[in-house]
């Protein structure tokens, strides 16, 4: 045990006597986070956010956490929000206050009062970036905290959902300072919506029921980055996995991976699992919860929990109570039972851990050096949403495959003279 600690920053956590429990597990995800290993090295040396505020609103999980300390190691004056009420691990949390000095305010099962609030206290460090996962802070400064919009040099996004909002403030020339998608770079969403959310999301179903997979009919609704990287997984367990769309393009890309694709409609009646990841509202609605089989479980592993319309189904149910941890049950009036997990919101997060800090490698290191790129050019860029530069996507890249010992080939002279001439021989 650490002697009594002296907690010098301001926090609002859940138990500091957690701490050491979040510190041994903060360094065991740095172990296999190598490419914000050499970052972190690169930023101890050279300082690149000496002094700069920083307001960070990401799940607090032990892989934020050592994209913290990264941020502070090269010289930033920062302090973290939760991005999500159930998604804190509370024990990081600890001890990012307590050993490492971060601000921190995340208490995992917190109020929606107590959510805003710690949103709030972010944002009176006056950020001069502001980090989301989910445009939180950007949302909240634009319409609460105007004053404070005009020290901030700009931002950084990371998920769809988030990019999605900016892209929206920017159409409308709401956007006050620009903003890096770090979700649209390639060594983000390719991996981490991808690999990460499929994982994670059949590792949170998995701890929070225990249902057997296999045989299973799992209904994956949205067929993109995240929904992909379930559909595979579910498949992977032996689930009859079924794909549900909007978008005819994926829709017939599910077709010919080999899932059966069908209506919500149709899907709610065969369904044994459901898993909305679209990042859109209502996507399992009154309709389909009519539909459903008895014992039929349905779960989010979208950004908002809004995806599950949770206030229609509470009308249909004559009773509710709670089975297991983040397993409610929901007794319709007809004597089916359907069971909501982790209450609608990132079942990835709120009954597992997230994703695998080797993916979340990628994704931090683009967040890292997408900062120290607005840092020396905001005065150059114009308020709206920008991507992340190739050519640090493709450094990201090089060096995980550096990290994991892969070598590839590099283009000749005359290969690439080749690939960049159209007056070449055919
Ligand atoms: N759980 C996590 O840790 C995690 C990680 C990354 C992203 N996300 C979130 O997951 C969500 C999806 O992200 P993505 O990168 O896969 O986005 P995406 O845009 O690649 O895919 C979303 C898909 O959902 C489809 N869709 C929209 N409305 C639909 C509906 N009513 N029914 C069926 N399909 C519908 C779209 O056509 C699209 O193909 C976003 O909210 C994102 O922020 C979560």
């Amino acid at each position: 045990m650490s002697a009594n600690p002296i907690v010098t920053v301001p926090c609002d956590v859940k138990d500091l006597a957690l701490a050491d429990a979040g510190k041994r597990r903060t360094e065991w995800a740095f172990q296999s986070m190598p490419v914000l290993q050499t970052i972190r090295k690169q930023f101890i040396k050279t300082q690149p956010l000496a002094g700069i505020r920083i307001a960070a609103c990401l799940h607090v999980t032990s892989e934020t956490a050592n994209l913290m300390i990264t941020l502070r190691d090269g010289g930033a004056d920062i302090v973290l929000c939760a991005s999500n009420p159930l998604s804190t691990q509370d024990d990081v949390a600890a001890t990012l206050v307590r050993d490492y000095n971060i601000p921190t305010y995340a208490i995992k099962g917190e109020s929606n009062e107590s959510y805003y609030s710690h949103i709030s206290a972010a944002l009176d460090h006056k950020p001069q970036i502001t980090m989301d996962d989910g445009c939180d802070l950007v949302t909240i400064m634009h319409k609460e905290r105007r004053e404070l919009l005009e020290g901030v040099l700009g931002g950084t996004e990371e998920t769809t959902t988030g990019v999605i909002r900016l892209h929206a403030m920017s159409k409308d020339g709401v956007l006050r300072y620009p903003v890096i998608a770090i979700n649209d770079a390639m060594t983000k969403h390719f991996f981490d919506n991808r690999y990460g959310t499929g994982q994670s999301t059949i590792d949170g179903i998995l701890r929070a029921t225990n249902v057997l997979l296999a045989g299973l009919n799992v209904v994956v609704c949205g067929y993109g980055w995240c929904g992909r990287g379930v559909a595979t997984r579910a498949r992977g367990l032996g689930s009859n996995v079924i794909v549900t769309e909007v978008d005819p393009v994926k829709a017939l890309e599910a077709v010919m991976d080999g899932y059966r694709v069908m209506s919500m409609q149709e899907a709610a009646a065969i369904g044994d699992i459901f898993i909305t990841v679209t990042g859109n509202k209502g996507v399992l609605a009154r309709d389909d919860f009519e539909k459903m089989k008895n014992g039929a479980i349905v779960c989010n592993s979208g950004h908002f929990n809004v995806e599950i319309d949770l206030e229609a189904l509470g009308k249909m149910a004559s009773s509710r109570r709670q089975v297991r941890d983040f397993v409610e049950e929901y007794a319709m009036r007809d004597g089916r039972r359907i069971y909501v997990l982790g209450e609608g919101r990132l079942i990835n997060l709120c009954s597992a851990e997230g994703h695998p800090a080797s993916v979340m490698d990628m994704s931090f290191a683009n967040q890292a050096l997408s900062v120290e790129l607005v840092v020396k050019n905001h005065a150059k860029m114009e308020k709206r949403v920008y991507p992340v530069p190739e050519d640090i996507d493709r450094h990201v890249a090089r060096m995980k495959l550096e990290a994991m010992g892969v070598k590839i080939d590099r283009l000749t002279p005359e290969q690439e003279k080749y690939l960049g001439s159209w007056s070449e021989g055919t």
